[in-house]
């Protein structure tokens, strides 16, 4: 099976909103990406840098913890949804997620574990941990074509801005 994985340390907020615009420049396509880490990992952080790197506008990018999905008109649309409050996978698919997955836009899912089985197999899979010194690391994992050619890119944008 095509699989790819990437291990970055992040040593303050601005260096994971760069991974994030790192990674929202690298995406050329259509793209899944799962956003796992403890409460405060620096997943919504991560989001702002995606988007800005697809050439949205990053002032609107909010922790989506209160509105399920939020939309960015960018080089493609994004789309960030939040699962923290569903307590049922029926749930989500009830918002319509169906369609967003199978239209042309880059989902980004915080909380995915709820309903990470029922999703495409070929997604960009992301956990953040938290390390000492209120530092962080990032895990990556492409589980597929589309996932493989992003996190490659993103890869190179890592080591050779
Ligand atoms: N690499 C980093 N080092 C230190 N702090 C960071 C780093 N990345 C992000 N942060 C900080 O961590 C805090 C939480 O970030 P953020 O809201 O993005 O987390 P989250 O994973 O989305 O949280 P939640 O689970 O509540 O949605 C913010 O104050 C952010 O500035
Ligand atoms: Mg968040």
């Amino acid at each position: 099976m095509l699989e790819k994985q990437l291990n970055t340390f992040l040593a303050n907020e601005l260096e994971t909103l760069k991974a994030g615009r790192f990674l929202g420049m690298s995406c050329q396509e259509p793209l899944i990406v799962l956003l796992s880490g403890q409460l405060g990992a620096g997943k919504t952080t991560l989001t702002r840098g995606i988007v800005e790197g697809l050439g949205g506008v990053i002032d609107d990018v909010s922790s989506p913890t209160f509105t399920l999905i939020h939309e960015y008109q960018a080089r493609l649309s994004v789309y960030h949804l939040d699962t923290y409050r569903l307590k049922t996978s029926a749930e989500f698919f009830e918002l319509g997620v169906d369609e967003l997955l199978e239209s042309e836009a880059v989902v980004l899912i915080e909380w995915p574990e709820l309903v990470s089985e029922y999703l495409p197999a070929d997604r960009l899979e992301i956990e953040i941990f938290h390390q000492p010194e209120n530092t962080r690391e990032l895990t990556a994992q492409a589980t597929g074509p589309t996932a493989c050619r992003v996190l490659e890119k993103w890869r190179e944008l890592l080591r050779d801005p």
